[in-house]
């Protein structure tokens, strides 16, 4: 098993944080050298400035955590040389703005719609912060904004808080699924699944595909143990999703709660359908640490998707052992971190005008088999696997206005629910490096 030096890892790709504030910062380098003592600053030289979390395991729960992602404007405008530059990948390279019609982001999520600060090529680091409290968040904003202004401008920000019962805004528990990865601690729900190699989240490692190993940019001072991240601002049209859910219950006959649970592939309260079909609260009760234990095939055989759906959008993202196109099921892991934004949904005041939705950071090696692949095969398309024909993910596909659908298979034939819009609206997004503590201070000390 490959051993990896925890310390030099940024933390949030080895583990969520569990606080219940964040906060994302875009700056803009107007002056390198200053830059790259913030930059050193983050690395750990100044103790007044807040450093880098990595992965090491805490001791105690710390009150905040930073993290920094760096786009490739970012690692250009840090004056990294052109050979160094060029050995990144091209995804990365052209960032989010270019790639957003591949990944669905068009029509009302193009970026010209987007948040200004995040369609900005000018956005070169992304500070990423966690609290505990808001307190200690506008504390080490404080900080971190003393450590910044001489070199760089803020071009915005954006605010998350994590909403009672780990919910996500559509109202179903959230986090509960992230790859288990080998040779870290283990920092999720343990399941049966094949262990991802860190090579999938980690540069520098054997990765999910035999004997390949994706290319370290150089040099590898710079490349190794790092990782990507594709950060989303994704706002949630929980108004249009209870109004569908509502009409479909009453068109179809079938509950509320049940088709909520057939659109996610998980009841509200987490409960894997897959596990229990037709209750949310099963007796006897599945232990919480069990909720991530299952799949579609061997002994939970569901290979019609009667209990849990094909289509739904937890078996679309991570189909596990079910027989997709390229045998590829398990090739395609990423890591989830995020948090809500905006006020938790109040069903007795809808259309309250409030913009809600997920600030989503989806973390792995390679943005192109990871997070666009997601995208673009499995959220966007649906001839990965038999009998979904071209549809979408129902909670994030990129389904024109009432022309989607989504299909619930039963053995006496599926009820199939029309009218399906698009739920969820990209309103901005980055492509960033997340770079080692090491390569941080290599750009650091870089000229
Ligand atoms: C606002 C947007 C989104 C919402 C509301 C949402 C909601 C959820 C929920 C409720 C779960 C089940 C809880 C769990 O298994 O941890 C889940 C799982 C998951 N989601 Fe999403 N999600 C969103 C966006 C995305 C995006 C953009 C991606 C991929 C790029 C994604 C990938 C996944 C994956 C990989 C899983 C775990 C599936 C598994 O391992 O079984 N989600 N999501």
């Amino acid at each position: 098993m490959v051993a990896v030096e925890l310390p030099d890892v940024q933390g949030l790709i080895i583990r969520g944080y569990t606080m219940p504030v964040a906060r994302y910062l875009g700056l803009s380098i107007r002056e390198p050298t200053g830059a790259r003592e913030l930059l050193a600053a983050l690395a750990g030289s100044n103790p007044v400035v807040p450093s880098i979390t990595t992965a090491q395991p805490w001791v105690a729960k710390p009150e905040y955590c930073v993290n920094l992602g760096i786009t490739f404007t970012g690692l250009a405008a840090l004056e990294v040389p052109r050979a160094s530059l060029d050995s990144f990948p091209v995804e990365y390279r052209e960032g989010a703005v270019k790639r957003a019609a591949s990944v669905g982001d068009i029509g009302t999520s193009a970026p010209e719609q987007w948040l200004r600060w995040l369609a900005d090529s000018g956005l070169h680091l992304l500070l990423i912060l966690s609290a505990q409290s808001g307190d200690a968040l506008d504390a080490a904003t404080k900080r971190l904004e003393q450590a910044w202004s001489a070199s760089c401008v803020e071009l915005g920000r954006h605010d998350g808080a994590s909403l009672p019962g780990d919910a996500a805004h559509f109202g179903y528990r959230d986090g509960l699924s992230q790859p288990t990865i080998e040779g870290v601690p283990l920092a999720g729900l343990p399941d049966h699944l094949p262990r991802a190699p860190v090579g999938e989240f980690l540069l520098g490692y054997p990765s999910q595909f035999d004997q390949f190993s994706y290319p370290v940019p150089e040099p590898p001072e710079l490349g190794l143990n790092g990782s990507f991240v594709a950060f989303r601002v994704l706002e949630q049209d929980v108004d249009a999703f209870a109004e569908f859910v509502a009409q479909q219950a009453s068109a179809t006959g079938l509950s509320e709660e049940l088709i909520e649970a057939k659109l996610c592939g998980r009841w509200r309260n987490g409960t894997p359908l897959v596990l229990s079909p037709d209750t949310d609260t099963p007796e006897p009760p599945i232990p919480s640490d069990a909720l991530n234990d299952f799949d579609y095939t061997e002994e939970h055989a569901d290979e019609h998707g009667y209990r849990c759906p094909i289509g739904s959008h937890i078996r679309r993202m991570n189909p596990r052992g079910q027989r997709v196109a390229g045998a590829g099921g398990h090739l395609h892991r990423i890591v989830r971190r995020g948090i809500a934004y905006g006020p938790a949904y109040d069903p007795a005041q809808p259309r309250d005008g409030q913009a809600r939705g997920l600030l989503g950071l989806f973390i792995g090696v390679s943005l192109r088999d990871q997070f666009e692949f997601l995208m673009t095969q499995w959220a966007n398309d649906g001839i990965f696997t038999a009998g979904l024909g071209r549809t979408n993910d129902p909670l994030i596909g990129a389904q024109a206005n009432g022309a989607g659908s989504f299909s619930i298979p039963r053995p006496a034939g599926s009820v199939v629910l029309h009218g399906l819009t698009r739920l969820v609206t990209t309103r901005g997004g980055a492509y960033c490096f997340l770079p080692s503590i090491s390569a941080i201070r290599y750009l650091a000390a870089l000229v």
